[in-house]
């Protein structure tokens, strides 16, 4: 028999990955047989680990923090949202080089416009952060033709950094926190990309009113409880909330679907996932 395709997610750290068993489900969705295993890359050797698995056979891979930045750079060709992000999260190997794609911002969008039922067309949207989180969706959420997109974050330089590449073309525009809360303006989608639910903070101030009626508020993190956002943004009138869980397996589908030709369904992975977690 074939051996089975070999695949990995790289990351450091890299054991709290779900990312074996949602390819493990979409493999046994589809009946594919496949090899997906986690490699703790060495900080600073990226390129080392990701040849000793080149020379194991390995022919596609995702990536995590801290390492994104790495794949991209590595990669002789990359897709044009790769490009934008100057990060990658899949590197595919194309008969002599790898090729680099970020099915981060995809990923997202699926979420919020197929599982969660919510487009984005002509919707006010607040994105908060500024950092890599960040810079990988934004352009995919642009392409879907919000109203206009507000970037938020902490240190406001970076936003506007990050606001630079699109103003011109799209309608993005940079705010501080401060201002932000001073104009008052109400969102009809609150995405949080920062990764303040990690330590227990919120991005925004307490008092901060930008949660338009019907809104939803999207938290790209995850985890067995709410968010700390999530909890804010309910009690802010958030018709929605939603953690992150949905877009990590659906960036998990656009990776998979690239390297192995069909898409899988994620929302029974998602709902698998879900009650794993719940359970665990
Ligand atoms: P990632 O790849 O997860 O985006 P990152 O590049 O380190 O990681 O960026 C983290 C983001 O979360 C940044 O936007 C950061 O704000 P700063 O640019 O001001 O550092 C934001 N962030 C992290 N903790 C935060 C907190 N407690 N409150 C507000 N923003 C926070």
């Amino acid at each position: 028999m074939k051996r089975a395709d070999k695949y990995a997610v790289f990351g450091n750290p890299i054991a709290h990955s779900k990312s074996p068993r949602i390819h493990a489900l979409f493999a046994a969705s589809l009946n594919q047989h496949i090899d997906y295993e986690k490699r703790l890359a060495p900080l600073g050797d990226f390129a080392g680990e990701l040849q000793r698995f080149f020379d194991e056979g390995g022919v596609g891979a995702n990536v995590t923090v801290p390492f994104k930045r790495d794949a991209f750079a590595l990669a002789r060709e990359a897709s044009l949202r790769a490009q934008q992000a100057g990060a990658a999260n899949f590197l595919m190997w194309r008969g002599d080089h790898w090729y680099c794609d970020n099915t981060d911002g995809a990923g997202l969008v699926r979420d919020i416009e197929t599982n969660l039922q919510v487009t984005l067309k002509d919707k006010n949207v607040l994105l908060l952060g500024a950092g890599g989180a960040a810079r990988g969706v934004i352009g995919p959420v642009l392409l879907r033709s919000p109203k206009q997109i507000v970037v938020v974050n902490r240190t406001a330089n970076r936003a506007a950094e990050l606001v630079a590449a699109y103003e011109n073309e799209y309608a993005a525009s940079a705010l501080s926190v401060a201002d932000l809360v001073d104009k008052g303006i109400k969102f009809d989608v609150v995405i949080n990309a920062t990764s303040s639910s990690l330590s227990g903070e919120l991005p925004l101030p307490d008092s901060a009113e930008v949660i338009a009626p019907g809104a939803l508020a999207y938290d790209m993190m995850y985890g067995k409880q709410p968010t700390t956002f999530m909890t804010w943004a309910t009690r802010q009138g958030a018709s929605r909330v939603a953690d992150g869980l949905g877009m990590l397996v659906e960036q998990a589908a656009e990776s998979y679907v690239q390297w192995r030709g069909v898409l899988p369904q994620a929302a029974p992975v998602i709902a698998q996932l879900r009650a794993e977690l719940a359970s665990g």
